[in-house]
């Protein structure tokens, strides 16, 4: 029995989850596990229900829980609200609550949405398949910062400050990571200037050393973003810091098309992780079933993946999701001529039955 927090949230994040557990279930039946779903109110909802985005009792509860499946929260209706009470702070108290340093991203390319990339034909022919570990709650964004006069002046400065811990339990989820996929691990730094690079890139080649199977190269950020645009099949895992990751992981999703195919999680301590569709509540087609499940249902394929250890069940539905794309099923955001246009709910049936 696998305990689950499931926050569907606002606007189309409870039609993404209601296809998410259906998949779980269907998981659920094929591969004799139990799942007990603990549901939970945040963001907006929250707000309209309780008067908070997230309710004190309510994160207890998730760490409570061994993984947290979300939709997404936040829409027009809380706009207008003062910062510490919008929906947004509900994600900020999750992702603090449950200190996930570890923000893993996959950057797939399905063969049937080949014609979605912005990346020429010859280029993508090849396959895209990474996954982007960032570093999510250290580097540049959380160290010192801060404004004064210097020489009659005004200056600005952000800091990046990492510590050998730090590095070393982010290196080992992507070499974990990488256990499980292609074995290959690029880790990504500025060592040539940073002096936090540098250490970066010793502790990482020292963590590299317990994994002796997978194979470690070192690249420099500037190098890296080139690569991803003109040779994106040579990468599989993509180690990195907060500030780099943040930007390369934005460049990964993009070289392959749609914002509803593509999934997250987040990882910390133990092993509650968070895993969510990158994408957000969607106002403009909530309430519709006209959003695309996948990247919610994929979300839940790295849940077994990271948190349950189920790896076939993961493929499974992995797998599942292939088929129905290969099928000709599509949503109206990954839609082109001759395929069969479907709802959230038919996808999601479609993809429960493949599994
Ligand atoms: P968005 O990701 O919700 O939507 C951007 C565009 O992509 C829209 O045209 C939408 O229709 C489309 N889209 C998104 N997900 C889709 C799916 N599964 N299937 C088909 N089309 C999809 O981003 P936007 O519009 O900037 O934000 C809307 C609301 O969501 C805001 O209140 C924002 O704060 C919130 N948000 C929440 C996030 C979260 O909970 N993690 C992340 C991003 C935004
Ligand atoms: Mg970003």
């Amino acid at each position: 029995m696998h305990r689950i927090a499931v926050i569907p949230g606002d606007g189309i994040g409870p039609e993404v989850i209601e296809q998410a557990l259906l998949v779980l279930d269907k998981i659920s039946s094929k591969f004799g596990i139990k799942f007990d779903y603990i549901f939970i109110d945040a963001g907006g909802c929250a707000i309209d229900k309780y008067g908070v985005p997230i309710r004190d009792e309510d994160l207890e509860l998730v760490k409570k829980c061994e993984a947290t499946l979300l939709g997404a929260v936040g829409g027009p209706k809380w706009d207008n609200l003062p910062g510490n009470l919008r929906p947004e702070q509900a994600l900020l108290k999750l992702r603090g609550g449950l200190k996930v340093y570890a923000n893993l991203r996959p950057a797939v390319l399905y063969d049937e949405l080949k014609d979605s990339s912005p990346l020429k034909r010859e280029i993508v022919s090849k396959g895209i398949d990474i996954l982007v570990v960032r570093e999510l709650i250290g580097g540049m964004y959380f160290g010192p910062k801060g404004r004064e006069i210097r020489n009659g002046e005004e200056v600005a400065y952000d800091t990046e400050i990492y510590s050998v811990s730090e590095i070393e339990r982010i290196a080992k989820v992507a070499f974990e990571a990488a256990k499980k996929r292609r074995k290959k691990v690029t880790s990504v730094d500025k060592a040539n200037i940073l002096e936090s690079s540098r250490l970066w890139r010793e502790v990482v080649s020292r963590v590299a050393k317990d994994y002796p199977d997978i194979e470690l190269n070192h690249m420099y950020v500037d190098n890296a973003s080139m690569q991803l645009v003109k040779d994106p099949s040579q990468f599989d895992v993509i180690l990195t810091s907060n500030m780099f990751g943040d930007i390369l992981s934005d460049e990964a999703s993009m070289i392959v098309g749609s914002i509803g195919m593509l999934a997250s999680a987040s990882l910390g301590e133990g092993s509650i992780g968070l895993y969510e569709p990158i994408h957000g509540t969607a106002p403009d087609i909530a309430g519709q079933d006209l959003a695309n499940p996948v990247a919610t249902i994929l979300s839940a394929a790295m849940m077994l993946r990271y948190s349950f250890n189920m790896e076939d069940a993961a493929k499974a539905i992995e797998n599942a999701v292939k088929i129905a794309l290969k099928e000709g099923y599509r949503t109206r955001d990954i839609y082109t001529e001759n395929c069969k246009l479907v709802g959230t709910k038919q996808m999601g049936k479609i993809i429960c039955e493949n599994i």
